[in-house]
């Protein structure tokens, strides 16, 4: 029986892991320029008139994204194929389980070129580099679907299907801004919403997963390289107040019942609640105001709450402080008020024998790197619930991200590509990974 080391485990010492020179030093300026040339191409699609890009999940131009990975895939000489949800894949070798790695090529609205692509792009960049040597397992890049929670609140909708974490009934239920459900949006665009399968049970050995930082950590370390520990969890929720609407020239203050103003007193908690613990963040980045004119008092207002943690139990405390604030306000206000939640997950740990053919990668490559968590949610963290899976990541600049400012050096996403090939071409030959 072959022992696998745990989530925390450490295998035993492998000196044959570190002896053996996988391929020979990939030309990092080659890499570098096939990187740009990727990177230039996908920019070409869903660029948004108001700046950014705009490729939202489960629409034309996501499409487009994944024809675009298609080529490239038809390109290596990989064989393609997509899945019914819409997760594109590019195989090299037969068989199974297979090693995989890949991200995503949505974009948030007015979003960056480097979110999910930088990962993307990796992965195809690795595939190029393990072609020329004999793996045990088979290679699969994936680029999966509507992985970002712009749209339909509910994040990573590729990677849960394909893991047996969501099925077409609770695609029918998740609706975006416009009513429209995530279902019939895969749909619209001819994708087949009604039969989803889930990856077999054990087909994927390993998953990494190479991803921008998306914050100011790497990039104030002066190290090109992260490898994440763990990736934080979130608790989402719809949250409305209403109220009564009024004349704003007519109603005194003192029997208002201003729904924007009870709203604006909840969001304020929420700030509060989030900075008075130490590792939660908590965000209303989505506010609606009804009826939204100058000269009526707000009858209604509906916002997003995302709090996020490494810690599952501070993450639900700050969002329960979040309900029983607004449960107050209600009461002393006069409001009604409702919060449904949307979407919860607890962070994952990534198992430490991956994270070691990581690290391991970097040192044998003379790479500084840190060990970091990531504040993001990823793919990797649904992945990570049906196989071991681990991260990489490379800095962005200024630590912006989900904007048209969003940054990486094309140098850096080439290192952390031959990184990856390194690391899969490690656990590949892993004496516990024997196919
Ligand atoms: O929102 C996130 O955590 C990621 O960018 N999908
Ligand atoms: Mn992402
Ligand atoms: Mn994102």
């Amino acid at each position: 029986m072959r022992e696998v080391p745990g989530l925390m485990g450490r295998p035993a010492d492998h000196p044959e892991l570190e002896s053996k020179a996988p391929f020979p030093e990939p030309d990092l300026a080659v890499v570098t320029r096939s990187v740009a040339r990727r990177l230039r191409d996908l920019g070409m699609i869903g660029g948004d008139p108001a700046g950014g890009w705009s490729r939202l999940g489960f629409t034309a131009t996501e499409c487009e994204a994944h024809r675009l990975f298609a080529s490239w895939v038809e390109e290596l000489g990989l064989k393609g194929r997509q899945d019914a949800i819409g997760n594109s894949y590019g195989q090299l070798g037969e068989g199974g389980p297979v090693l995989m790695a890949g991200s995503h090529l949505d974009t948030v609205p007015r979003g960056g070129n480097f979110d999910g692509a930088a990962g993307v792009i990796a992965a195809i960049e690795a595939a190029a580099i393990l072609r020329g040597i004999a793996l045990r397992h088979p290679f699969v890049v994936v680029c999966f679907a509507c992985e970002e929670g712009a749209r339909f609140t509910s994040p990573c909708i590729g990677s849960r299907v394909a893991t047996g974490g969501l099925d077409w009934r609770r695609l029918q239920q998740m609706r975006d801004a416009e009513g429209i459900s995530a279902f019939d949006a895969a749909r619209e665009i001819g994708l087949r919403p009604d039969q989803v399968e889930t990856w077999p049970q054990g087909s994927v050995a390993c998953y990494l997963e190479l991803h921008i930082e998306q914050g100011r950590i790497l990039v104030g370390s002066e190290r090109r390289i992260g490898v994440v520990d763990t990736i934080a969890g979130s608790t989402r929720m719809e949250i409305s107040v209403t109220g009564r609407s009024d004349h704003s020239g007519t109603t005194p203050m003192a029997i208002r019942q201003d729904a924007l103003v009870g709203a604006a007193e909840v969001i304020t908690a929420t700030e509060q609640a989030a900075r008075r613990s130490r590792t939660a963040v908590a965000t209303v980045g989505r506010l609606q105001v009804l009826p939204n004119v100058v000269t009526t008092i707000p009858g209604e207002a509906h916002f997003s709450v995302d709090v996020r943690d490494i810690d599952p139990m501070r993450q639900r405390e700050v969002a329960e402080e979040i309900l029983h604030h607004l449960g107050q306000v209600a009461i002393r206000r006069g409001l009604r008020v409702s919060a449904q939640l949307i979407h919860d997950q607890s962070a994952v740990v990534l198992p430490f024998w991956v994270r070691e053919q990581l690290t391991g990668a970097a040192q044998t490559a003379g790479i500084p790197y840190r060990v970091m968590a990531s504040g993001a949610g990823h793919d990797a963290g649904y992945v990570g619930l049906v196989a071991p899976a681990g991260m990489l990541f490379v800095p962005s600049r200024e630590g912006l991200s989900h904007t048209a400012e969003e940054w990486s050096e094309v140098e850096d996403i080439a290192l952390g590509a031959v990184l990856l090939a390194r690391a899969l071409q490690r656990i590949d030959t892993a004496p516990w990974m024997a196919a």
